[in-house]
């Protein structure tokens, strides 16, 4: 006998119910997946959000970077290096610290920048490692998230602002950058040197931009070859201290972007709503994934941040909206400064880099004790221009920004 395979009306029903039922509520929860997904990339009404008061509330982090704290208090501190860090990124912080951050120049120093986290086991790792290296800084009132990144940088400028005031210059720089620390070393010493020529370090009695001939008359007795490859003079501008009302000089760079509109796409990573930014470019800014600045420029950026509505977009918010447009400050784009990395894990590659962006904590230790090792002749052969070549090439057509 064969089995009756049809059902009931009432049965019939059903199926044509689940049939426009499932998909629907499978639509209905796509929708409710996607949808304050795009809410939250505008984000905690950025707009309206008291930095002022949040700045001020930061006086109670969880835990301080002690040795640093020392080093700077007894002045043993010329270049501050603040890496803002995600909680969950002990892997990525202990590859800096075994790889560039071992061969940087006397008198610099590296702190990591983190925010709150809710995961205790995260949390009590994060505790044994400021314990055993005393380079952490953790604030505690703010969630870390890339949203809050603008925060987290905020953070990291007032503390060195607060606790480190005699370092010259600060390198803010992410956890997965390649920093080639000789070479970077190399320039900053002969900005450092020009500046100091410029009527000493900071002090300038005039404007310098305006002023050709007293830097054309400089630049002609006190330059030797290795810093005139740098053009550091072309680096160095002077703005007027707000406080003290009097020029002084500065210097501000890294990878320059001009022109670039803002990102409307609401899915970007970089997205930026009309609400939060309604120009129709960006002003110039350097990219976040390193940059440098003068110390004498932190107070100045510090008060302007209390004063103009935050962007969840750090380095636009930070270089471009607070320094280009709102202190008017000129930003220098380096020579080697690359804000992806070469499409060949080869140290020939990195050489003439200053920073490549994108590389997981493996690589970072790899390539850097590779690149340090090297001698100059080594890269030089026909092999390596072909390859140098190729990988301009490459990354002119696609950059590589994978991880
Ligand atoms: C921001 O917070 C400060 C306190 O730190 C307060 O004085 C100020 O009025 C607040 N600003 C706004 C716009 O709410
Ligand atoms: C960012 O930090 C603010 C201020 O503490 C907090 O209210 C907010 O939840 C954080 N945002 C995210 C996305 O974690």
């Amino acid at each position: 006998m064969r089995l009756q395979r049809r059902g009931t009306p009432t049965q019939a029903y059903i199926k044509y119910i689940k049939f426009l039922v499932a998909p629907s509520l499978l639509f209905t929860l796509l929708l409710f997946y996607f949808l304050p997904n795009h809410k939250s990339i505008d984000k905690t009404n950025h707009h309206l959000f008291n930095v002022s008061a949040f700045l001020d509330s930061s006086t109670a982090p969880i835990l301080e970077p002690a040795l640093i704290k020392k080093q700077c208090r007894t002045g043993g501190v010329e270049v501050l290096v603040g890496i803002p860090s995600a909680p969950g990124n002990l892997k990525a912080r202990n590859a800096v610290r075994d790889s560039w951050a071992k061969h940087l120049p006397p008198k610099w120093t590296i702190f990591f920048v983190l925010g709150a986290t809710r995961n205790t086991e995260i949390q009590n790792a994060i505790i044994e490692e400021s314990t055993q290296y005393g380079d952490v800084y953790q604030a505690t009132h703010f969630q870390d998230s890339y949203q809050n990144l603008t925060l987290k940088t905020l953070l990291m400028l007032q503390w060195s602002h607060q606790h480190c005031q005699k370092a010259q210059h600060i390198l803010k720089i992410d956890d997965d950058v390649f920093l080639n620390a000789p070479k970077f070393g190399e320039y900053l010493e002969c900005l450092t040197k020009a500046q100091k020529n410029l009527y000493g370090r900071y002090k300038v009695k005039t404007f310098i931009e305006d002023d050709k001939t007293v830097i054309e008359g400089i630049k002609k007795g006190k330059i030797d070859a290795k810093c005139a490859k740098w053009k550091p003079y072309e680096h160095i501008y002077s703005f007027i201290d707000s406080k003290t009302h009097k020029y002084e000089s500065y210097a501000f760079g890294g990878y320059l972007y001009s022109n670039v509109p803002p990102d409307r796409d609401p899915n970007s990573k970089w997205s930026l709503s009309e609400e939060l930014y309604s120009g129709a470019t960006l002003p110039p800014f350097l990219s976040g994934t390193a940059y440098f600045l003068s110390s004498n420029l932190l107070p100045n950026l510090l008060y302007e941040a209390r004063h103009t509505p935050i962007l969840p977009l750090e380095d636009v918010y930070l270089t471009g909206v607070l320094g280009s447009s709102r202190l008017n400050l000129r930003l220098s784009h380096v020579d080697g400064w690359s804000r992806f990395r070469p499409w060949w894990d080869d140290a020939c590659l990195y050489t003439n880099l200053m920073t490549a962006h994108g590389l997981n904590p493996k690589k970072l230790v790899d390539i850097t004790n590779a690149v340090i090792q090297l001698t100059p002749e080594y890269c030089d052969t026909m092999y390596y221009t072909i390859l140098s070549n190729l990988n301009d090439v490459f990354s002119y057509i696609s950059p590589n920004v994978r991880s």
